[in-house]
């Protein structure tokens, strides 16, 4: 059997569920990303990242980067877990962040729909949002994506895409 860790950050809880419905699908081993030690990753064949995208960048990921040269024999999977409704192009975007080009070729990358919780949110994510809706709402309507008309919509409300389903091409990565 191969031994499998699932590794998550998160701030509001979306990537921290997603962390638990993999491992129980997987029977893997689940950890928070400030409790763990690169030593005790280095016990597992499989490791799946998983962490929110604040500003385009998978909350923790530095644990992976920074020892990659340690990791990289395994098989890694990364899940970024973000409020865009854009797949493609918006993976590519957050690869090209988030990833190093030794990565890219190595890493099996996935983006999964989280949520947006302002009775949450603290007061810096707040006034972030808040002037992100700001600059968005001051373009024309009709120069607006879906993501941009999304996060006016969703303003100030609480809104949760998690969705189960959504891990199985993970679970698949894991197992093949
Ligand atoms: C300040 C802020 C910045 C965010 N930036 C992004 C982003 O760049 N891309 C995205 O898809 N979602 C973004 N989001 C949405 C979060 O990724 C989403 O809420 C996700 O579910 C958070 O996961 P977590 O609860 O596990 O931390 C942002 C949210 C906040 C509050």
């Amino acid at each position: 059997m191969k031994k499998v860790a699932v590794v998550f950050k998160s701030k509001y809880g979306s990537s921290e569920k997603y962390a638990k419905w993999i491992a129980e699908d997987a029977g893997a081993e689940v950890f928070k990303a400030g409790e763990i030690k690169v030593d005790k990753l280095e016990e597992y064949d499989t490791i799946v990242y998983c962490g929110g995208l604040y500003a385009g960048g998978i909350l923790g990921f530095s644990l992976i980067k920074k020892n990659y040269d340690k990791l990289h024999d395994k098989k890694l999977i990364v899940v970024a877990v973000g409020a865009t409704l854009k797949t493609g192009e918006a993976i590519e975007e957050v690869k090209a962040q988030n990833l190093t080009d030794e990565m890219k070729d190595r890493v099996q990358f996935f983006l999964l729909r989280g949520g947006l919780n302002y009775k949450k949110m603290n007061f810096i994510d707040r006034l972030l949002m808040f002037l992100l809706v700001k600059s968005v709402k001051l373009r024309k309507t009709e120069k607006l994506d879906e993501d941009s008309k999304a996060l006016i919509a969703t303003y100030g409300k609480v809104i949760d895409f998690t969705n189960r389903d959504a891990i199985a091409p993970i679970i698949h990565a894991i197992n093949s």
